[in-house]
């Protein structure tokens, strides 16, 4: 049987998504979006549909704005919420999508009680942690995407640095979603090599600085809205590792219970993803610098999740 995919918001990223799952053959996608929308969501599922005989695709894509046909998807996707525009922070952004994520949150756990939820809505660690708390899912039920997008801008920069192909740069960001997410620098690795031996310290300034203000970049460059490519194939390697129980370990933004001395909330870090959900956290050894690090940005997203008012 075919699995069910429900994308919940149809802008920007949502119909990348809807895209993507068909181009994989993940399953049939929902495409959620609220009343106002319904052009929106029905337009671009039949545009995708009309697609589908290119490849020989076998599936489609309904666009709705009745929760009803989210009812038992197997997976969610979540990115109803508005995008930064020029000059905001993402935690600008938390009073209006917190809204509107009491109303996601509370319909998930209506219709959707079985389902692995992916939050990308922003700002992430403090919209997935409402969406844990609102829909009282298991801890491995529900995690956001952050960590698979800022490490593939991550190695993205390594690459264009170095002239190499992007396949062989091995690197890791770590910590919140926020300005001072953690690059890992002493942990990436470039064709065995350690990149602190390849590139010198202001080229290496230079890609953790394009890395943390990779969002920020596209905002001034699209000023309308925020990246959205990159953030969807992101959120479908997570949601094709859950679904096909690949068990890749992604940079993820999930619930620690204790891991890296942290309790009750949602960090980034390497996540295990399999039919299980989150099935494991993995720990990295970090010296006294990276702890350091991981700190100062937990410290930023426990002060945004002190304003998360249910
Ligand atoms: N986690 C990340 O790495 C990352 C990266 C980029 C963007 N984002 C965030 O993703 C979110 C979506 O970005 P986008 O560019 O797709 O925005 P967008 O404005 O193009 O789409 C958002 C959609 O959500 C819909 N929506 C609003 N309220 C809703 C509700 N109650 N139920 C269902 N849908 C609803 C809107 O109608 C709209 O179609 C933003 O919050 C943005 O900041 C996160």
């Amino acid at each position: 049987m075919k699995r069910k995919i429900g994308l919940i918001g149809g802008g920007q990223i949502g119909g990348n998504l809807a895209l993507l799952a068909i181009q994989k053959q993940l399953g049939d996608v929902v495409l959620y979006d609220i009343p106002q929308a319904e052009g929106l969501v029905k337009g671009k599922a039949l545009d995708i549909n009309q697609l589908t005989a290119v490849e020989g695709y076998d599936c489609r894509v309904t666009g709705t704005t009745d929760w009803n046909q989210v009812r038992g998807s197997d997976v969610l996707v979540i990115t109803a919420g508005v995008p930064r525009k020029p000059g905001m922070s993402r935690e600008d952004l938390l009073e209006v999508n917190l809204k509107i994520m009491r109303d996601v949150a509370a319909n998930i756990k209506q219709y959707c009680s079985n389902a692995f939820v992916i939050n990308i809505a922003n700002p992430l660690d403090a919209m997935v942690f409402a969406l844990y708390k609102i829909t009282g899912f298991k801890k491995n039920q529900v995690v956001g995407m952050a960590g698979v997008l800022d490490t593939s801008r991550f190695k993205f920069f390594v690459s264009e640095a170095l002239g190499c192909s992007i396949r062989d740069v091995e690197a890791l960001v770590l910590g919140g979603h926020g300005d001072d997410m953690g690059p890992l620098i002493r942990h990436a690795i470039v064709g065995g090599g350690r990149l602190t031996q390849l590139l010198n310290k202001e080229e290496i300034d230079d890609v953790v600085r394009r890395t943390r203000d990779g969002g920020a970049e596209l905002v001034a460059l699209y000023k309308t809205g925020s990246a959205y490519f990159a953030p969807a194939a992101s959120a479908i390697a997570m949601a094709e590792s859950y679904l096909l129980d690949r068990k890749r370990v992604l940079p993820c933004t999930a619930y620690l219970d204790g891991e890296y001395g942290i309790r009750g909330y949602f960090m980034g870090v390497p996540a295990q993803i399999g039919a299980g959900g989150v099935e494991k956290i993995f720990e990295l050894a970090l010296n006294e610098n990276e702890k350091a690090e991981m700190d100062k940005s937990f410290d930023s997203v426990k002060k945004t999740v002190a304003s998360v008012k249910l």
